[in-house]
């Protein structure tokens, strides 16, 4: 597993897909750039998901609301008060932890153990092999599950305001010693809030503190009244919104997944008071299909509802993704009720309500939220793509099998050789593919170099152009998954792509 995360990364890297920020000073901890080719991939998810959302939706509307709110806002929503994350201190090395994390972290080393029996049980029964059974009786198996879920258990218990003291006798009996100096000298824990504090204004007297926004959900909350009446909405309808969110956050070594600067994709989507649960539902179903859509693989997702819920909450879930480092968190969707509407009726004093024309009443509207990260869907999808394959006869290639409709480059436009006519000719075929396509001109090198550089670049079709292109105005077009390779008349390239790439 930690082969392969860092097979990711330096993958990432390798490509012109992610780079550690500002480099060249050694980087800012969880901070990162995207690359040349991330850049266009990042650009094509949001494409893809405000296409599913907004356009495809007659009653979602999309925003662009600024990343700076009134503070006030941050008072309302909560996160003044409660975004926290409970955080100890190592005294000998002086190192900052998040505390939930070293224990899950504890927890996640005893659920290997587990995994590591069931990997040797199967190695040794092979087909005949029944995991389910497996872990049902062998008693060192249940006997690292049911360790891990205790610890899991006390944990969530101890994760409150009032019960912090607990976290910290936990991982004191528990042993856990400071993953830098092996030291088990711990403070108390600590609540931290999450946000970044920025000022607004020219002289330190006047200026305003204000906060970078955690979460681009309430940008939309703020707009309720604006959108609805300027856009004529009747409820249920949705508001969505892709921006950036800055976070604090002091776990950072797992590449993109956690980071200080992140972009959001949210959707806001308002309905009658009671109605909630039955949209949660079809939400999560609608979520589902977007994810399964791209063709990734069914088994790499799975539901995790919360048990426990936040306070403003009737029901949440997470879709998780199989991410190099196991499943964890992809994309949340929350049945908010009418918390955030209501705080800020409460605290601007402006009404922030829906007149229903069927019920001849007047309500602040429930809220379905759907929340994932962009760079959280990056990495799935970077992740997932990026494969060895075995091709026989000693020989391998490394091939990155994005979705085709999300890939930076569509096709590689390559002249066989570097003379007699035909970078003229492929010169000619890029200039007229490019109004409707990301495509690249690639002249160096042997072709089947070539051909493994594009694999490697996640470029779904390969466009050769060789001596007979001059004669007959065909080429061939090579496909990235199978190899294989057809004729094709010039004149129907467009479409040729066109129906590899479009959704
Ligand atoms: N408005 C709801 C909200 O912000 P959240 O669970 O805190 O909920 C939603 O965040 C999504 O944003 C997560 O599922 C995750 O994909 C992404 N996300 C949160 N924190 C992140 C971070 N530090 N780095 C990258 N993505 C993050």
């Amino acid at each position: 597993q930690e082969d392969s995360f860092k097979n990711v990364i330096s993958h990432a890297k390798e490509y012109g897909y992610i780079f550690a920020s500002s480099e060249i000073y050694d980087g800012l901890s969880a901070v990162y750039d995207y690359g040349q080719n991330g850049a266009e991939l990042k650009k094509n998810i949001k494409e893809y998901w405000w296409k599913s959302m907004v356009q495809l939706h007659q009653n979602i509307v999309g925003i662009d609301a600024a990343i700076l709110m009134h503070p006030t806002t941050w008072k309302a929503s909560g996160h003044v008060d409660a975004f926290n994350d409970p955080l100890i201190d190592n005294k000998d090395s002086k190192k900052r932890y998040r505390a939930d994390v070293l224990v899950e972290d504890y927890a996640e080393k005893i659920n290997q153990k587990a995994q590591k029996e069931i990997a040797k049980a199967k190695k040794r029964f092979g087909d005949a092999f029944d995991e389910e059974q497996f872990v049902a009786t062998n008693p060192r198996v249940q006997r690292y599950k049911a360790e891990e879920k205790e610890i899991l258990e006390r944990l969530a218990k101890s994760l409150t305001e009032e019960n912090l003291a607990d976290v910290k006798a936990l991982i004191e009996e528990l042993g856990i010693a400071c993953p830098e100096s092996g030291s088990k000298n711990w403070t108390d824990v600590k609540q931290f809030n999450l946000m970044f504090g920025t000022k607004l204004g020219a002289s330190a007297d006047s200026a305003t503190d204000l906060y970078l926004r955690p979460e681009t959900a309430q940008g939309i909350f703020v707009n309720f009244a604006n959108v609805q009446k300027t856009g004529r909405m009747k409820i249920p309808f949705g508001i969505a919104q892709i921006g950036k969110a800055f976070r604090n956050e002091i776990v950072a070594r797992q590449f993109i997944f956690r980071q200080r600067e992140f972009e959001q994709m949210e959707m806001q989507f308002f309905v009658r008071p009671g109605e909630e649960l039955s949209w949660f539902e079809k939400w999560k179903e609608t979520r589902q299909k977007w994810h399964a859509s791209l063709g990734l693989g069914d088994e790499k997702y799975r539901f995790h509802d919360h048990e426990k819920l936040a306070h403003y909450a009737n029901a949440a879930t997470d879709i998780e993704f199989d991410f190099p480092f196991g499943f964890k968190e992809l994309e949340g969707i929350h049945s908010r009720t009418d918390f955030d509407l209501k705080a800020h009726e409460e605290h601007s004093g402006k009404k922030l309500r829906f007149y229903d024309p069927e019920m001849g009443e007047n309500y602040v509207p429930y809220v379905i939220e759907t929340s994932i990260g962009l760079d959280r869907m990056f990495l799935a999808v970077f992740s997932a793509s990026l494969q060895e394959e075995d091709l026989g006869d000693g020989k391998s290639r490394t091939v990155l099998k994005l979705p085709a409709v999300l890939a930076p480059t569509k096709a590689a436009v390559l002249p066989l050789l570097k003379k007699d006519g035909l970078p003229e000719l492929a010169q000619e075929i890029v200039e007229e593919l490019k109004w409707d396509f990301r495509v690249q001109y690639d002249e160096k090198d042997a072709v089947g170099r070539r051909y493994r550089r594009q694999d490697a670049a996640g470029t779904p079709l390969c466009i050769t152009v060789d001596h007979d292109s001059l004669e007959d105005k065909t080429v061939t077009v090579r496909y990235r998954d199978t190899m294989e390779q057809k004729r094709v008349p010039i004149s129907e390239l467009a479409s040729i792509i066109d129906k590899e790439v479009n959704f």
